[in-house]
């Protein structure tokens, strides 16, 4: 069976581990590894928008001996002119491996379960699964360690980063607390799941509408844009009801001293943190940004070993 990464969960935590080591290793030695010598291509689809992520694959990619193919849905014929399952088919006879920022979780699955060759979740509207790999590897960095730390995301509770938030904290044996309004709250499925891995790593999960309660003492705060690629058009709405979910430093003040602050971008100043916290001494997010490129080399590496 391939394996593919289109959820945080889909990899144990020995697992998780492999890959954060690979990571940190990769980071020290960019060129040491070359799985995709040949040079093998990696296509990476993109539905939705990105800088990070784009770029990260693409440089990656590159890295380890390989071509990235870099596509965008309005240029292909995938989606509204052919199924998913004929594109899977169709890939895995050229490509080494699939990339795929998308819309619903579904179609990362159906792509999967057609293809051979490994996929990859870069975003859908469920889960971020590639950018937490390497916010793990941020907080690792900065604290040494993840297992007994308390991490507290602020904001949209239901957003794909809260929940893979959830899970991969959850899976590394974390605290991990969701501060979020009422009608923003976490999927109830992904929050149940994110306890049972807390129950078997020695972690805990703590969903609240106190922002003040979930920062209390935490190693490490979190936010996100209050609008995520796809819901523009509740913009105004959304504003209004995150209001009093602001990152500022009156909440910080909340966290342990040494806490950090990190967000995966683009980040909108002044409305989810204000510019003195993102911009200020707490803030890593320039590492974690970078992270993403050495995080990805490792997953991309790794899968590849298991294929
Ligand atoms: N954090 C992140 O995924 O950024 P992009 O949307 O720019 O890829
Ligand atoms: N929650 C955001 C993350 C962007 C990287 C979104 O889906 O737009």
């Amino acid at each position: 069976m391939t394996k593919h990464f289109l959820r945080d969960d889909d990899i144990t935590q020995a697992q998780q581990n492999e890959i954060l080591d690979l990571a940190l290793a990769l980071k020290a030695e960019p060129y040491s590894e070359k799985p995709l010598a040949g040079p093998q291509t990696v296509a990476v689809i993109f539905d939705k928008t990105s800088t990070r992520t784009r770029v990260s694959f693409a440089v990656g990619i590159a890295d380890l001996g390989g071509v990235p193919l870099i596509m965008d849905s309005g240029t292909s014929q995938l989606g509204a002119k052919e199924s998913i399952a004929d594109t899977a088919r169709v890939m895995e006879r050229m490509v080494s491996a699939i990339v795929w920022r998308t819309f619903a979780q579904a179609g990362l699955e159906e792509m999967a379960a057609g293809t051979t060759v490994p996929v990859v979740n870069a975003l859908s509207d469920e889960f971020h699964p590639c950018q937490l790999l390497a916010d793990l590897m941020t907080i690792r960095e900065h604290k040494g360690n993840l297992a007994g730390l308390t991490v507290a995301f602020v904001g949209d509770g239901s957003s794909n980063m809260s929940h893979s938030y959830l899970l991969a904290c959850a899976l590394a044996g974390m605290n991990v607390h969701v501060a979020a309004p009422a009608g923003y709250q976490p999927a109830p499925a992904i929050v149940r799941d994110a306890e049972k891995l807390a129950a078997e790593h020695g972690g805990s999960v703590l969903i609240t509408e106190d922002a003040v309660a979930a920062v209390s003492g935490a190693d490490v705060v979190v936010t996100d844009t209050w609008v995520s690629m796809g819901q523009e058009d509740q913009k105004a709405q959304r504003q209004k009801d995150f209001e009093r979910y602001q990152v500022d430093a009156a909440l910080m003040a909340h966290a342990d001293k040494s806490a950090i602050f990190m967000h995966c971008l683009p980040a909108y100043r002044g409305y989810e943190v204000t510019a003195d916290v993102i911009d200020g001494a707490q803030s890593v997010i320039w590492d974690e940004a970078e992270n993403r490129l050495h995080a990805q080399k490792a997953l991309l590496t790794w899968l590849l070993r298991q294929n």
